[in-house]
């Protein structure tokens, strides 16, 4: 058995979570708290990285409060009392020297003597998103990481935020990954394809060039006065179409505005992604139309089914090339922000059945950030036996952190 205490703090969500792998080799999710950033950064159309670190100061310790009363009032978590010495306490605080609001809130609770803090949790790890992300926003899980690894006396083991996209599908999938296993990482800030020969061991071999997917959805979202986050609504938007017209008679409609698309880079023959163009390409169609006539919500509802179009096309062509590659692929693990998108998922697992490989999703409330994917992912670097951090000063925040990096 194995129990960690996940801490995500990468982009917009603050999430902190107790993730457990039983004897039975079940992963379960034993506590999951997340607060999610979305309003505070929808006037500004995306994520404000020093608003995000704000946030998850301002979150952290109560999210964490919520996670140990909910483990001890189901008595799933182990706990027992600890009274560390002051020297102890003051040394965990200077873990928190570069996030003085967070600082001032541990102070305060650790003043109390019951406090949660005093609760010292029976698990084999704290685990915590070390990277890719924003780095204002990183810092702020790290430093409370380290500071809860002194109080508590537990070791760290730092994970990599697109790995944990990748074992969100562990909780939602009983039986194991076969490998080799191909993965399509598709969020806000990550467009990948990633060869996985087992877990741990990954190579990169397509991504992004400029933007990614669901940027691109973000600021077509804003070009065309829809809000933040833009995927949720461009897909609303675009069902619309899909659930009204025939395919047939859908593009017909598109025509008949002259709304149309492209699919960039759809015949490079490579795994590279661009969605810039697909984006500037949306800004351009709407200063066009807006040149004889108003968006209508019809016309609203047909750009926004011919975007979802392209990216769909794009995504598969790209998956398509990939399996021509990788012929000998198991298993597809899709994962990210995206996922959450149904018509995404319906036309993955089309694919999947039609190449005959398992397809590997994560549940919808795992799709986008949280923790219980860290935890999920630090579980299976601790099966690995991937080492814990030794020197607390080496954990560092690292922004561009690639997956096929070793820490
Ligand atoms: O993985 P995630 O939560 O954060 C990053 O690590 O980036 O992904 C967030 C992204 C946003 O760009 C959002 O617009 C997109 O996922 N997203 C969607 C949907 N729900 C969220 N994109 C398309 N369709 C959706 N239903
Ligand atoms: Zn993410």
């Amino acid at each position: 058995m194995k129990t960690v205490l996940a801490i995500e703090t990468s982009c917009d969500e603050t999430g902190v979570a107790f993730v457990q792998y039983s004897d039975t080799k079940e992963y379960i999710s034993l506590a999951n708290a997340l607060h999610s950033q979305i309003d505070a950064h929808a006037p500004y159309g995306g994520v404000f990285p020093m608003l995000a670190k704000r946030e998850h100061g301002h979150n952290l310790m109560h999210l964490l409060g919520n996670v140990v009363t909910e483990t001890i009032s189901k008595k799933n978590v182990e706990y027992s009392k600890i009274s560390p010495s002051p020297e102890k306490i003051e040394e965990a605080l200077t873990h928190l020297d570069r996030e003085t609001e967070l600082q001032e809130i541990c102070k305060k609770e650790l003043e109390n003597t019951e406090s949660l803090l005093y609760m010292k949790p029976n698990i084999d790890a704290l685990v915590v998103t070390a990277g890719p992300g924003l780095e204002p926003a990183l810092w702020v899980g790290i430093s409370f990481t380290k500071f809860l690894a002194i109080l508590w006396e537990i070791s760290i083991l730092p994970v990599n935020h697109m790995e944990g996209h990748i074992a969100s599908v562990l909780l939602s999938e009983k039986s194991e990954v076969a490998f080799p296993a191909l993965a399509l990482l598709i969020s806000g800030g990550h467009t990948e394809i990633v060869s996985i020969e087992a877990w741990g061991k990954y190579e990169v071999i397509g991504k992004t060039r400029d933007d990614a997917v669901g940027e691109a959805y973000d600021k077509a979202a804003r070009i065309l006065n829809l809000p933040y986050p833009g995927g949720p609504a461009i897909s609303e938007h675009a069902k619309i179409i899909r659930n009204t017209y025939s395919k047939a008679d859908a593009n017909k409609l598109c025509e008949k505005y002259n709304i149309k698309l492209p699919s960039p880079m759809i015949h490079s023959q490579n795994l590279d992604f661009s969605f810039s163009g697909l984006k500037t390409a949306v800004l351009y169609l709407v200063r066009d139309i807006k040149k004889t006539q108003d968006i209508s919500e019809e016309i609203l509802n047909l750009i926004c089914y011919e975007f979802e179009e392209s990216v769909v096309e794009l995504l598969s062509s790209k998956l398509n090339f990939a399996y021509k590659l990788k012929p000998e692929t198991k298993t597809l693990i899709v994962a990210g922000g995206v996922i959450a998108n149904t018509y995404i998922r319906e036309t993955i697992d089309a694919w999947c059945r039609e190449k005959n490989v398992f397809c590997f999703k994560p549940e919808f409330d795992l799709a986008t950030d949280n923790a219980v994917m860290i935890g999920l992912a630090g579980i299976q670097g601790l099966l690995q036996n991937n080492p814990y951090v030794e020197d607390l000063q080496t954990l560092v925040a690292r922004g561009g952190w690639k997956i096929d990096d070793v820490y």
